[in-house]
Protein backbone atom coordinates (compact mmCIF):
# COMPACT_ATOMS: atom_id res chain seq x y z
CA UNK A 1 0.00 0.00 0.00
CA UNK A 2 1.13 3.58 -0.98
CA UNK A 3 2.09 5.61 2.12
CA UNK A 4 0.63 8.29 0.94
CA UNK A 5 -2.58 7.94 0.71
CA UNK A 6 -5.16 9.10 2.94
CA UNK A 7 -6.56 6.82 5.77
CA UNK A 8 -9.99 5.61 5.50
CA UNK A 9 -12.19 8.11 7.77
CA UNK A 10 -14.73 6.37 10.44
CA UNK A 11 -16.31 9.86 10.62
CA UNK A 12 -17.01 9.52 6.46
CA UNK A 13 -18.46 5.89 7.11
CA UNK A 14 -20.50 6.97 10.22
CA UNK A 15 -22.08 9.66 7.76
CA UNK A 16 -23.01 7.16 5.16
CA UNK A 17 -24.21 4.61 7.49
CA UNK A 18 -26.35 7.71 8.97
CA UNK A 19 -28.21 8.34 5.70
CA UNK A 20 -28.07 4.30 4.42
CA UNK A 21 -28.24 2.36 7.53
CA UNK A 22 -30.08 -0.84 6.60
CA UNK A 23 -33.34 -1.69 8.73
CA UNK A 24 -33.47 -4.69 10.69
CA UNK A 25 -35.77 -6.59 13.61
CA UNK A 26 -32.47 -5.92 16.02
CA UNK A 27 -31.38 -2.64 15.06
CA UNK A 28 -31.27 0.40 17.05
CA UNK A 29 -30.78 2.76 13.93
CA UNK A 30 -28.54 5.95 13.90
CA UNK A 31 -31.79 8.34 14.46
CA UNK A 32 -33.00 6.43 17.44
CA UNK A 33 -29.51 5.87 18.69
CA UNK A 34 -28.97 9.60 18.51
CA UNK A 35 -32.53 10.09 20.71
CA UNK A 36 -31.07 7.98 23.30
CA UNK A 37 -32.40 4.73 22.90
CA UNK A 38 -30.37 1.93 23.99
CA UNK A 39 -30.08 -1.37 22.50
CA UNK A 40 -31.52 -4.34 23.87
CA UNK A 41 -28.28 -6.77 24.97
CA UNK A 42 -30.84 -9.85 24.82
CA UNK A 43 -32.02 -8.93 21.24
CA UNK A 44 -28.32 -7.68 20.04
CA UNK A 45 -27.12 -11.81 21.31
CA UNK A 46 -30.03 -13.34 19.89
CA UNK A 47 -29.52 -11.97 16.49
CA UNK A 48 -25.82 -11.86 16.64
CA UNK A 49 -25.90 -16.01 17.19
CA UNK A 50 -28.80 -16.71 14.16
CA UNK A 51 -26.91 -14.68 11.88
CA UNK A 52 -23.42 -16.80 12.20
CA UNK A 53 -23.04 -18.94 9.22
CA UNK A 54 -26.79 -17.14 7.96
CA UNK A 55 -28.07 -14.79 5.92
CA UNK A 56 -30.12 -11.82 7.20
CA UNK A 57 -32.68 -13.02 5.10
CA UNK A 58 -32.99 -16.45 6.36
CA UNK A 59 -32.73 -14.83 10.42
CA UNK A 60 -35.25 -12.46 10.36
CA UNK A 61 -38.40 -14.60 10.78
CA UNK A 62 -36.64 -16.94 13.40
CA UNK A 63 -35.94 -13.74 14.85
CA UNK A 64 -39.05 -12.32 15.21
CA UNK A 65 -40.44 -16.02 16.55
CA UNK A 66 -37.92 -16.11 19.16
CA UNK A 67 -38.53 -12.73 20.48
CA UNK A 68 -42.19 -12.84 20.24
CA UNK A 69 -42.76 -15.94 22.22
CA UNK A 70 -39.39 -15.45 24.22
CA UNK A 71 -39.52 -11.42 25.01
CA UNK A 72 -36.57 -11.61 27.80
CA UNK A 73 -33.32 -13.93 28.08
CA UNK A 74 -34.84 -15.00 31.71
CA UNK A 75 -38.20 -16.40 29.16
CA UNK A 76 -35.95 -17.85 27.08
CA UNK A 77 -33.99 -19.83 30.12
CA UNK A 78 -37.09 -20.90 31.61
CA UNK A 79 -38.27 -22.67 28.28
CA UNK A 80 -38.12 -26.31 27.03
CA UNK A 81 -35.15 -27.37 25.48
CA UNK A 82 -37.02 -29.62 22.88
CA UNK A 83 -39.59 -26.39 22.08
CA UNK A 84 -36.62 -24.36 21.69
CA UNK A 85 -34.82 -26.97 19.08
CA UNK A 86 -38.02 -27.33 17.32
CA UNK A 87 -38.50 -23.47 17.18
CA UNK A 88 -34.75 -23.51 15.79
CA UNK A 89 -35.37 -26.57 13.17
CA UNK A 90 -34.57 -25.13 9.78
CA UNK A 91 -32.03 -23.02 11.00
CA UNK A 92 -29.13 -24.93 10.72
CA UNK A 93 -26.06 -25.42 13.15
CA UNK A 94 -27.89 -26.69 15.80
CA UNK A 95 -25.27 -26.28 18.28
CA UNK A 96 -25.98 -22.90 18.39
CA UNK A 97 -29.68 -23.54 19.65
CA UNK A 98 -27.85 -25.74 22.41
CA UNK A 99 -25.62 -23.30 23.43
CA UNK A 100 -28.68 -20.49 23.10
CA UNK A 101 -30.31 -22.32 26.06
CA UNK A 102 -27.12 -22.57 28.14
CA UNK A 103 -26.37 -19.13 27.67
CA UNK A 104 -29.80 -17.66 28.60
CA UNK A 105 -29.74 -20.14 31.88
CA UNK A 106 -26.76 -18.72 32.85
CA UNK A 107 -27.39 -15.30 32.42
CA UNK A 108 -30.81 -15.76 34.16
CA UNK A 109 -29.57 -18.01 37.29
CA UNK A 110 -26.12 -16.06 37.80
CA UNK A 111 -25.84 -12.91 36.53
CA UNK A 112 -30.27 -12.19 37.31
CA UNK A 113 -31.15 -12.18 33.90
CA UNK A 114 -28.73 -9.18 33.03
CA UNK A 115 -26.17 -9.68 30.34
CA UNK A 116 -22.69 -8.74 31.27
CA UNK A 117 -21.77 -5.41 30.02
CA UNK A 118 -17.78 -6.14 29.31
CA UNK A 119 -15.89 -8.65 26.55
CA UNK A 120 -14.19 -10.11 29.35
CA UNK A 121 -17.98 -11.31 30.73
CA UNK A 122 -19.32 -12.07 27.59
CA UNK A 123 -16.54 -14.24 26.52
CA UNK A 124 -17.01 -16.23 29.16
CA UNK A 125 -20.22 -17.54 28.19
CA UNK A 126 -21.25 -20.50 26.69
CA UNK A 127 -21.14 -20.10 22.69
CA UNK A 128 -20.17 -16.50 22.94
CA UNK A 129 -16.73 -16.34 21.22
CA UNK A 130 -14.27 -13.59 20.24
CA UNK A 131 -16.56 -12.37 17.27
CA UNK A 132 -19.70 -12.47 19.21
CA UNK A 133 -18.01 -10.99 22.00
CA UNK A 134 -17.02 -8.46 20.43
CA UNK A 135 -20.39 -7.49 18.19
CA UNK A 136 -22.79 -7.63 21.66
CA UNK A 137 -19.81 -5.26 23.17
CA UNK A 138 -20.11 -2.84 20.65
CA UNK A 139 -23.21 -3.17 19.31
CA UNK A 140 -25.23 -3.34 22.34
CA UNK A 141 -22.65 -1.12 24.94
CA UNK A 142 -21.01 0.97 22.72
CA UNK A 143 -17.51 -0.50 23.53
CA UNK A 144 -14.56 0.39 20.60
CA UNK A 145 -14.27 -4.06 20.28
CA UNK A 146 -13.66 -4.64 16.49
CA UNK A 147 -16.17 -6.90 15.16
CA UNK A 148 -13.99 -9.12 12.35
CA UNK A 149 -17.06 -10.93 9.96
CA UNK A 150 -16.65 -12.28 6.50
CA UNK A 151 -18.54 -8.55 5.40
CA UNK A 152 -15.61 -6.72 7.45
CA UNK A 153 -12.96 -8.90 6.20
CA UNK A 154 -14.22 -8.22 2.33
CA UNK A 155 -13.68 -4.66 3.16
CA UNK A 156 -10.42 -4.43 4.71
CA UNK A 157 -8.77 -6.72 2.17
CA UNK A 158 -9.36 -4.26 -0.43
CA UNK A 159 -8.94 -1.18 1.79
CA UNK A 160 -5.63 -2.25 2.34
CA UNK A 161 -5.03 -4.33 -1.19
CA UNK A 162 -4.20 -6.97 0.98
CA UNK A 163 -3.62 -10.13 -1.43
CA UNK A 164 -2.67 -13.06 1.20
CA UNK A 165 -5.23 -15.54 1.05
CA UNK A 166 -7.57 -16.12 3.43
CA UNK A 167 -7.77 -17.58 5.99
CA UNK A 168 -4.19 -16.59 6.18
CA UNK A 169 -4.99 -13.10 6.00
CA UNK A 170 -7.51 -12.91 8.97
CA UNK A 171 -4.74 -11.96 11.76
CA UNK A 172 -3.68 -9.17 9.07
CA UNK A 173 -7.04 -8.06 8.72
CA UNK A 174 -7.82 -7.74 12.18
CA UNK A 175 -4.80 -5.71 12.78
CA UNK A 176 -6.31 -3.29 9.91
CA UNK A 177 -10.01 -3.15 11.59
CA UNK A 178 -8.64 -2.54 14.77
CA UNK A 179 -6.81 0.13 13.80
CA UNK A 180 -9.60 2.02 12.47
CA UNK A 181 -12.24 1.39 15.11
CA UNK A 182 -13.23 4.76 16.67
CA UNK A 183 -13.59 5.44 20.48
CA UNK A 184 -16.83 7.83 18.58
CA UNK A 185 -19.85 5.80 18.35
CA UNK A 186 -18.21 1.96 18.18
CA UNK A 187 -21.76 0.67 17.98
CA UNK A 188 -22.65 2.61 14.75
CA UNK A 189 -19.28 1.87 12.98
CA UNK A 190 -19.09 -1.71 13.82
CA UNK A 191 -22.52 -1.95 12.09
CA UNK A 192 -21.73 0.49 9.46
CA UNK A 193 -18.57 -1.58 8.17
CA UNK A 194 -21.09 -4.78 7.61
CA UNK A 195 -23.44 -2.91 5.84
CA UNK A 196 -20.68 -1.35 3.45
CA UNK A 197 -19.71 -4.79 2.89
CA UNK A 198 -22.87 -6.50 2.78
CA UNK A 199 -24.29 -3.60 0.05
CA UNK A 200 -21.77 -1.72 -1.66
CA UNK A 201 -18.41 -3.81 -0.83
CA UNK A 202 -20.23 -6.81 -2.30
CA UNK A 203 -17.98 -9.76 -3.27
CA UNK A 204 -18.97 -9.61 -6.64
CA UNK A 205 -19.19 -6.27 -9.05
CA UNK A 206 -18.73 -4.22 -5.62
CA UNK A 207 -20.77 -0.33 -6.15
CA UNK A 208 -17.46 1.42 -5.64
CA UNK A 209 -19.01 4.73 -7.12
CA UNK A 210 -20.98 5.30 -4.34
CA UNK A 211 -18.47 3.87 -1.54
CA UNK A 212 -17.92 7.03 0.94
CA UNK A 213 -13.88 5.12 1.63
CA UNK A 214 -13.52 5.22 -2.75
CA UNK A 215 -10.85 7.52 -2.40
CA UNK A 216 -8.79 6.07 0.12
CA UNK A 217 -9.17 2.67 -1.01
CA UNK A 218 -6.14 0.49 -2.15
CA UNK A 219 -8.04 -1.50 -4.19
CA UNK A 220 -10.00 0.90 -5.97
CA UNK A 221 -6.69 2.66 -7.00
CA UNK A 222 -5.02 -0.38 -8.19
CA UNK A 223 -8.23 -2.03 -9.67
CA UNK A 224 -8.11 -5.06 -7.82
CA UNK A 225 -11.55 -4.46 -5.67
CA UNK A 226 -13.11 -7.47 -7.53
CA UNK A 227 -10.17 -9.85 -7.19
CA UNK A 228 -10.48 -9.60 -3.11
CA UNK A 229 -10.13 -11.33 -0.57
CA UNK A 230 -8.02 -14.04 -2.35
CA UNK A 231 -9.11 -17.45 -0.39
CA UNK A 232 -6.68 -20.66 -0.48
CA UNK A 233 -8.63 -23.07 -2.44
CA UNK A 234 -11.01 -25.38 -0.47
CA UNK A 235 -11.44 -28.81 0.46
CA UNK A 236 -13.53 -31.14 -2.23
CA UNK A 237 -15.97 -32.48 0.19
CA UNK A 238 -16.44 -36.20 0.31
CA UNK A 239 -20.11 -37.70 -0.06
CA UNK A 240 -21.41 -39.72 2.41
CA UNK A 241 -24.49 -42.49 2.38
CA UNK A 242 -27.03 -42.81 4.86
CA UNK A 243 -30.82 -44.69 5.53
CA UNK A 244 -33.57 -42.95 7.08
CA UNK A 245 -36.93 -45.07 7.82
CA UNK A 246 -39.94 -43.01 8.06
CA UNK A 247 -42.69 -45.23 9.62
CA UNK A 248 -46.14 -44.91 10.06
CA UNK A 249 -48.66 -46.52 11.81
CA UNK A 250 -52.12 -46.87 10.34
CA UNK A 251 -53.71 -44.39 12.90
CA UNK A 252 -51.31 -41.69 11.13
CA UNK A 253 -48.69 -41.13 14.06
CA UNK A 254 -44.95 -40.93 12.82
CA UNK A 255 -41.86 -42.61 14.64
CA UNK A 256 -39.72 -40.26 15.42
CA UNK A 257 -36.56 -39.60 17.27
CA UNK A 258 -34.61 -37.27 18.89
CA UNK A 259 -31.03 -37.50 18.09
CA UNK A 260 -27.73 -37.89 20.24
CA UNK A 261 -26.94 -34.23 22.76
CA UNK A 262 -23.55 -34.07 20.80
CA UNK A 263 -22.69 -34.85 16.88
CA UNK A 264 -24.60 -33.37 14.06
CA UNK A 265 -28.17 -32.00 14.56
CA UNK A 266 -27.74 -32.91 18.03
CA UNK A 267 -30.46 -32.90 20.23
CA UNK A 268 -32.92 -32.34 17.20
CA UNK A 269 -35.97 -34.87 16.37
CA UNK A 270 -35.58 -36.63 13.25
CA UNK A 271 -36.52 -40.22 11.59
CA UNK A 272 -34.61 -42.96 13.12
CA UNK A 273 -31.50 -43.98 10.54
CA UNK A 274 -28.37 -45.32 9.84
CA UNK A 275 -24.99 -43.75 10.26
CA UNK A 276 -23.96 -41.64 7.77
CA UNK A 277 -20.96 -43.41 6.17
CA UNK A 278 -19.38 -44.96 3.03
CA UNK A 279 -21.59 -48.31 3.96
CA UNK A 280 -24.57 -47.52 6.01
CA UNK A 281 -26.23 -50.50 7.91
CA UNK A 282 -29.70 -51.54 6.96
CA UNK A 283 -31.20 -51.53 10.47
CA UNK A 284 -34.85 -50.92 10.43
CA UNK A 285 -35.92 -49.41 13.98
CA UNK A 286 -39.06 -51.12 13.80
CA UNK A 287 -40.29 -54.66 12.42
CA UNK A 288 -42.31 -53.56 9.04
CA UNK A 289 -42.48 -54.35 5.80
CA UNK A 290 -40.17 -51.49 4.23
CA UNK A 291 -40.31 -50.01 1.06
CA UNK A 292 -37.64 -48.35 -0.52
CA UNK A 293 -38.22 -44.92 -2.38
CA UNK A 294 -37.22 -44.21 -5.97
CA UNK A 295 -35.65 -40.90 -5.32
CA UNK A 296 -33.15 -39.86 -2.22
CA UNK A 297 -32.46 -36.73 -0.52
CA UNK A 298 -29.69 -34.97 -0.72
CA UNK A 299 -28.07 -32.38 1.78
CA UNK A 300 -24.94 -30.73 2.15
CA UNK A 301 -23.30 -29.73 5.45
CA UNK A 302 -20.28 -27.96 6.28
CA UNK A 303 -18.07 -31.19 5.91
CA UNK A 304 -20.05 -33.36 3.34
CA UNK A 305 -22.63 -33.82 0.99
CA UNK A 306 -25.08 -36.50 1.51
CA UNK A 307 -27.56 -38.97 -0.12
CA UNK A 308 -30.00 -40.59 2.11
CA UNK A 309 -32.49 -43.37 0.89
CA UNK A 310 -35.41 -43.22 2.19
CA UNK A 311 -37.16 -46.09 3.13
CA UNK A 312 -41.58 -46.15 4.27
CA UNK A 313 -43.42 -48.57 5.91
CA UNK A 314 -47.07 -48.80 7.09
CA UNK A 315 -47.25 -50.55 10.41
CA UNK A 316 -49.54 -52.42 12.95
CA UNK A 317 -51.08 -50.53 15.82
CA UNK A 318 -49.53 -53.19 18.08
CA UNK A 319 -46.14 -53.00 17.35
CA UNK A 320 -43.28 -51.34 19.52
CA UNK A 321 -40.55 -50.07 17.70
CA UNK A 322 -37.05 -50.81 19.20
CA UNK A 323 -35.54 -47.32 18.54
CA UNK A 324 -37.31 -43.80 18.80
CA UNK A 325 -41.26 -43.38 19.76
CA UNK A 326 -44.60 -42.87 17.87
CA UNK A 327 -45.76 -38.99 17.72
CA UNK A 328 -49.40 -38.53 17.09
CA UNK A 329 -50.59 -37.40 13.72
CA UNK A 330 -52.18 -33.95 15.20
CA UNK A 331 -48.82 -33.23 17.01
CA UNK A 332 -46.49 -34.26 13.89
CA UNK A 333 -44.82 -31.06 12.47
CA UNK A 334 -42.52 -31.62 9.49
CA UNK A 335 -41.71 -27.84 10.48
CA UNK A 336 -40.39 -28.76 13.74
CA UNK A 337 -37.84 -30.96 11.83
CA UNK A 338 -34.09 -29.89 10.58
CA UNK A 339 -33.94 -29.35 6.76
CA UNK A 340 -32.52 -32.68 5.85
CA UNK A 341 -34.99 -34.31 7.66
CA UNK A 342 -37.89 -32.40 6.07
CA UNK A 343 -36.32 -33.07 2.53
CA UNK A 344 -36.94 -36.79 3.26
CA UNK A 345 -40.08 -36.52 4.63
CA UNK A 346 -41.29 -34.47 1.25
CA UNK A 347 -40.19 -37.76 -0.69
CA UNK A 348 -42.81 -39.38 0.90
CA UNK A 349 -45.33 -36.84 -0.23
CA UNK A 350 -44.77 -36.84 -3.96
CA UNK A 351 -44.02 -40.29 -4.59
N1 LIG B 1 -24.26 -9.79 10.34
C1 LIG B 1 -23.87 -10.17 11.55
N2 LIG B 1 -24.22 -9.26 12.47
C2 LIG B 1 -24.87 -8.28 11.81
C3 LIG B 1 -25.47 -7.07 12.19
N3 LIG B 1 -25.48 -6.70 13.47
N4 LIG B 1 -25.99 -6.30 11.24
C4 LIG B 1 -25.96 -6.71 9.99
N5 LIG B 1 -25.44 -7.82 9.54
C5 LIG B 1 -24.88 -8.61 10.45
Amino acid sequence: MSDLREQPDPRALLEWYDRHARDMPWRVGPVQKQQGVRPDPYRVWMSEIMLQQTTVAAVKSYFDAFTSRWPTVSDLAQADDADVMAAWAGLGYYARARNLLKCARVVHQDYDGVFPDTYDGLIALPGIGPYTAAAISSIAFDLPETVLDGNVERVMARVYDEHTPLPAAKPILMRYASALTPDTRPGCYAQAVMDLGATICTPRNPACGLCPWRTSCAAWAAGTAKDLPKKSPKKRKPTRLGIAYIARRIDGAVLLEQRPETGLLGGMLGWPGSDWTDAPEDAPPIKAEWQTLPAEARHTFTHFHLKLTVKTALVPMDRTPLRGHFVDADVFDPNDLPTVMRKAYALTRTQ
